[in-house]
C-alpha cells in the first residue's frame, strides 16, 4: 500500500521568528528535522510581503535539504525568477492577498487564465513541476489541465473548519471527493491542503486518489504541547490509519 505523502508547511517557524525579529526558531532547522522525522517534503511560501519566509530561507533550504522542495507561490514575474533560480520539485501557485490572515481560497484559474499560461509555460521549461492551489469545482480542475498544471492541490479549509467547529462536514467532503476523482480521471496528480487537523486528515486520507497532504499551521501548533517529532509521527499514523479503512 503506497501511502500518500506528507509535505511539511514551515512558514509559521518563521513567523515566529519573524514576530520578535530575532534569528530563532529558524526555518532551515526546522526543515531539517521535518525531514529526520519523517516529512516526504518540505512546503514554503515566500509572499510578495515575506511575512513569514525570506529569500534566504529558501535559498539555504534548498541548498541543505534532500527531500523535495514545494515552493508555493503568486503568479508574479518576480516569484517565478525566484523559483527558476532556486529549482524546487514544484512550484504551487497560489492566490495572493496582502490583507488576508491565510491563503482564503484557490486561485481562480479562469479569471487569471492570461497571467498564469506564460508562467506556467516557464516553470515547467525549468523542469519544475507545476501546481495549481484551487477549489474543489470541477470547472476549476479543467481550466488547471487545460493550461497545463500537472498537480492540483484542492483547497481543504472549509472542510476542515467544520470539521473543527462540529458542524456537518459532509456536504464539503462528497464536493472534495467528486473533485478527487475527477482529477485523477484527466490525468492530474491530487494533493490536499489547508487547515488539516488531527481530527480531518484521516477522512480526507481515505479519499484513495490523494498522493500528497500538505500541512503548516497545525503541525507548527501542536509541536509547541507534543513536539515536532510527535506531531509529524501522529500525522503519519493516522493518515496509515484512514488509508488501510478506506
Ligand atoms: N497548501 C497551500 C497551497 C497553502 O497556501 C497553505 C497555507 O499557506 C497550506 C497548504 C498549509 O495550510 P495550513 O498552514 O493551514 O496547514
Amino acid at each position: 500500500m503506497t501511502l500518500p505523502r506528507l509535505g511539511v508547511n514551515i512558514d509559521h517557524v518563521a513567523t515566529l521568528r519573524n514576530a520578535r525579529g530575532e534569528n530563532y526558531p529558524s526555518p532551515l532547522r526546522a526543515a531539517l528535522l521535518c525531514q529526520e522525522y519523517g516529512a516526504d517534503g518540505i512546503t514554503t511560501h515566500l509572499r510578495e510581503d515575506r511575512r513569514h519566509i525570506r529569500d534566504d530561507d529558501i535559498n539555504e533550504i534548498i541548498e541543505n535539504i534532500s527531500i523535495p522542495l514545494n515552493f508555493e507561490m503568486a503568479p508574479t514575474d518576480e516569484m517565478v525568477n525566484i523559483a527558476v533560480n532556486a529549482g524546487p520539485n514544484a512550484c504551487c501557485i497560489v492566490p495572493e492577498k496582502r490583507e488576508e490572515i491565510t491563503t482564503e481560497g484557490g486561485i481562480d484559474v479562469r479569471s487569471n487564465h492570461n497571467i498564469l499560461v506564460p508562467k506556467i509555460e516557464k516553470i515547467k521549461k525549468n523542469n519544475i513541476r507545476v501546481s495549481l492551489f484551487i477549489d474543489a469545482s470541477m470547472d476549476q480542475i479543467k481550466m488547471a489541465k487545460e493550461i497545463g498544471a500537472d498537480i492540483v492541490e484542492l483547497h481543504t479549509g472549509e472542510f476542515c473548519r467544520k470539521i473543527n467547529y462540529n458542524e456537518d462536514a459532509s456536504s464539503e467532503l462528497e464536493r472534495i471527493r467528486e473533485a478527487a476523482d475527477f482529477s485523477n480521471s484527466i490525468g492530474l496528480e491530487l494533493h490536499f491542503g489547508h487547515g488539516i487537523t488531527f481530527d480531518s486528515v484521516g477522512e480526507l486520507s481515505k479519499i484513495k486518489e490523494v498522493k500528497e497532504f500538505n500541512i503548516g499551521h497545525f503541525i507548527i501548533s501542536e509541536s509547541v504541547f507534543l513536539g515536532l517529532e510527535k506531531s509529524i509521527s501522529k500525522f503519519r499514523e493516522l493518515i496509515k490509519i484512514g488509508r488501510e479503512i478506506q
